[in-house]
């Protein structure tokens, strides 16, 4: 055993974690009566209350510094709210109660429920800008891919480091029309794509973690998940960059204005200043990371990851709710 081992293990401290997966799981339950119903503003405002309401009984005194929903202008837990019960430890939270609206209300597979935190202060306020470039990978890939270089230079070094053939290469990206060039570069250099309808977060946590069938994540998304994947990586021992992509020049000059920098690589120690990140998820429809709600007779089942940088623990919670005190 090493020091740092000895330490975590003489000295076990709270994980905060452990009590935020209540408010992803009671988000995703609550959005269930909305999957496949057509209706994304819906089921998010299901999501958004259970979470806070559930949030509210945290030991901890966190500030929403990233609530999704500005970009489509989605129900949300507001920039600045404060969530917790204010006592412990003063904490910045981001927050996405659905991460895949759209894949909800159309019943598709892979929307997740997600929240992660940090120390007060550390998390990078990116809300003036609703786009990120982004390029995430395993450990593997620490020191070895660059944003900056094209996508196939990184599939190569990616693949050499893994000792993968670069046609063992898989890389998720979100299907967009504004990755098709992207898309063919990635096939040209003769790697695989898995495109994905949304949820860019768990591509790249799917990256980073062993067993999937996921190398690398790519392309542009939103800039909440950005952070919210950057604090996932640091628990995971992974590697994301980002460089903020502005739709417009007025979007720019909002993000110039808040002391945002372009054509600059934002790197996981800039997105989230703090070494000490929780990151959880739970299943609203099935994915590949987690399954999502589900009614077993009298019990709803749901499944969680949880992450945590301290430890650099994975957890996968499994838990089964008494639909009887869920149903109103
Ligand atoms: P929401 O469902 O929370 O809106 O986000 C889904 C998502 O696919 C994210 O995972 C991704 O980062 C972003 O939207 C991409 O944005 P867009 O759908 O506008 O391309």
């Amino acid at each position: 055993m090493n020091s740092d081992t000895a330490t975590l293990f003489l000295n076990p401290d709270r994980n905060l974690a452990m009590e935020l997966v209540r408010a992803t799981e009671a988000a995703a339950i609550r959005a269930v009566p909305f999957i496949g119903r057509g209706d994304k503003l819906a089921a998010d405002g299901a999501a958004v209350d259970a979470m806070r309401t559930f949030l509210g009984t945290v030991n901890f005194d966190g500030v929403v510094v990233i609530g999704e929903g500005e970009k489509d202008h989605a129900p949300m837990l507001f920039n600045g709210e404060h969530v917790g019960n204010g006592n412990g430890p003063a904490c910045d939270i981001a927050v996405d109660p659905i991460d895949g609206t759209s894949l909800t209300a159309a019943g598709r597979q892979n929307a997740l429920s997600m929240i992660a935190v940090a120390d007060r202060g550390s998390m990078l306020d990116a809300s003036t800008v609703y786009y990120m470039s982004k390029i995430a990978a395993g450990s593997e890939g620490v020191g070895v891919i660059d944003i900056r270089k094209p996508i196939g230079d990184n599939i190569r070094a990616l693949a050499k480091a893994k000792g993968k053939a670069v046609s063992d290469i898989t890389v998720a990206v979100l299907d967009r029309p504004r990755h098709a060039q992207l898309i063919d570069d990635i096939r040209a250099a003769g790697a695989g794509t898995r495109l994905m309808l949304d949820g860019d977060v768990a591509g790249s946590i799917n990256a980073a973690m062993y067993g999937t069938r996921i190398d690398l994540c790519a392309g542009i998304g939103g800039s909440p998940e950005g952070v919210v994947t950057a604090c996932a990586m640091k628990a995971l021992g992974g590697v994301i960059q980002t460089i903020l992509h502005p739709v417009d020049d007025e979007q720019k000059q909002r993000g110039l204005d808040a002391g945002l920098k372009f054509d600059h690589v934002y790197d996981a120690d800039e997105l989230v200043k703090s070494e000490n990140t929780y990151f959880v998820a739970t299943g609203v429809t099935d994915g590949g990371l987690v399954k999502g709600v589900r009614r077993l007779g009298p019990v709803i089942r749901t499944e969680s990851i949880i992450l945590r940088s301290k430890s650099g623990t994975i957890r996968r919670v499994l838990a089964d709710h008494q639909a009887s005190k869920w149903l109103e």
